[in-house]
């Protein structure tokens, strides 16, 4: 084994330079000190869109996307989603370590009690249109929590962001469901404390005039799995918008806020909402082999939503799982009749030249829509039911950057090819 270093030969001027290399990265800042002259700059990476550039150090998720690997603090997310619940693994994210059983009981007490949002928030939801996106009125609630909660902006104190966490996660289902009934025009069903944390949220969602809303416990466990296989992701799009933004020490519901925007595209979190777009548009297997031709066809600009990943070179794990799981909740809700264009899709691109070559297989959000579609939400809601549990992720992320010393206010370079320096020109004499 040789040193743990890089040499690195300028041949710009042939100085040598020798670099360390740490956890199998260098430090892009060692690559100043590589400069054409004294009052030269000093050499930048340049990585649009983060490919190759690790932007922190964390303990919370490992990926391994050629294998097929996601652990949450090195429980393997097969585990967590057999064995565990939403809120264990929330704990678990958040934590570092599965809970004591006295923590748990903790934690659970305070998540249910926090459920409730100030009565305002229904009257800023009632000046949404009634059409509104769902994940619009989230994302609007979630930055106007920062206004209710004005100590939340004392972020270096740990019993001040614990506060801060519980109320989001208690509150995120709450929000969903309320954005939801807005825009379906109900009147809103209130937090139950006798419920489970995903029991309530489908009581909020789908209770109408009963006294007490039954909750089918299948449906109650596949939401269960659902949330625990969306908590976290690494650094995906949304959590490095969370660490982004939290990065200039704005309080965690602003920058929440900012973690939905990112959720809510297309490319991210809106994909399951698209895919459901999609499968409808295609209508019937025999429209799949034209529309397989159209994506290859478009350049890029038609995509088979719910396949490819920026880390998955395999199948995403999440989404094998949540394969699985369907047919136990088609069993209970009838079957999506979705689901056999989607499975031809699956089959005809998996053995297909183009998705082969460039490693796409199916990732999470492939067949969760399909199964959220099945137990009665709206196709709106899909990328809500993403955020409501990517919220413990996010924190759980962004209390490791605040802890991180090395951690500072988020400011990437830029490879400038504008205009050199020029003189303003008044408007008769411009040509
Ligand atoms: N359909 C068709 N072609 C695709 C797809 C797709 N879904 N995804 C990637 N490709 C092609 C690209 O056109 C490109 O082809 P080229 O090399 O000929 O130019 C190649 O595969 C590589 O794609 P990139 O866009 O460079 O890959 P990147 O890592 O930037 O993108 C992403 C990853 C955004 C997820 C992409 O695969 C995609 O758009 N998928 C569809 C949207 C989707 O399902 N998003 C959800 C992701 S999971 C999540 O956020 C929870």
């Amino acid at each position: 084994m040789g040193k743990d270093s890089l040499s690195i030969t300028d041949n710009r001027t042939g100085k040598s330079y020798e670099v360390p290399v740490e956890n199998g990265t260098i430090k892009a800042l060692d690559l100043r000190k590589i400069k054409l002259t004294d009052d030269d700059f000093g050499l930048m990476t340049y990585d649009p869109a983060f490919t190759n550039t690790a932007a922190c150090k964390s303990r919370i998720t490992f990926i391994d996307g050629d294998r097929g690997v996601l652990n949450y603090r090195g429980y393997p997310i097969e585990q967590l989603a057999e064995r565990s619940n939403y809120l264990e693994t929330a704990y678990l994210i958040l934590n570092g370590e599965l809970p004591a059983k006295a923590q748990y009981e903790d934690w659970i007490r305070e998540t249910t009690h926090h459920t409730i949002v100030h009565e305002n928030i229904k009257e800023l939801m009632a000046a949404f249109r009634y059409d509104a996106h769902p994940m619009g009125i989230l994302m609007s609630t979630v930055a106007a929590l920062s206004t209710f909660y004005p100590d939340a902006k004392h972020i270096h104190d740990a019993e001040n962001r614990q506060r801060q966490v519980v109320r989001l996660i208690a509150k995120m289902p709450t929000l969903a469901a309320f954005a939801y009934r807005h825009s379906v025009g109900m009147p809103y069903a209130y937090p139950d404390n006798d419920f489970s944390y995903c029991g309530n949220f489908l009581q909020m969602m789908f209770k109408m005039t009963e006294l007490k809303y039954r909750v089918h416990p299948i449906l109650e466990r596949a939401l269960e799995v659902l949330f625990i296989l969306h908590a976290d992701h690494e650094q995906n799009c949304s959590t490095s918008a969370m660490r982004g933004v939290a990065s200039s020490e704005v309080d965690p519901y602003s920058a929440t806020a900012a973690a939905i925007a990112a959720l809510y595209g297309p490319l991210h979190g809106g994909a399951n909402e698209m895919v459901l777009r999609m499968l409808h548009e295609i209508g019937s297997k025999d429209h799949i082999p034209q529309f397989i031709k159209d994506v290859k066809e478009s350049g890029g600009e038609v995509r088979l939503m719910g396949f490819g990943h920026r880390v998955y070179k395999n199948y995403d794990p999440r989404a094998k799982i949540i394969k699985i799981m369907a047919d136990q909740v088609f069993e209970v809700t009838g079957r999506n009749p979705l689901l056999d264009i989607a499975l031809e899709l699956e089959r005809i691109a998996l053995s297909d030249e183009y998705f082969v070559k460039r490693k796409l297989y199916p990732n999470v959000d492939f067949y969760s829509g399909l199964i959220y579609q099945a137990m009665g939400f709206p196709v709106d809601m899909f990328p809500v039911l993403f955020a409501i549990p990517r919220v413990s992720g996010w924190l759980a992320q962004w209390a490791e950057m605040l802890q991180d010393k090395e951690q500072k206010i988020a400011r990437p370079r830029q490879v400038y090819l504008g205009q050199p320096r020029r003189d303003y020109v008044p408007f008769d004499a411009r040509g």
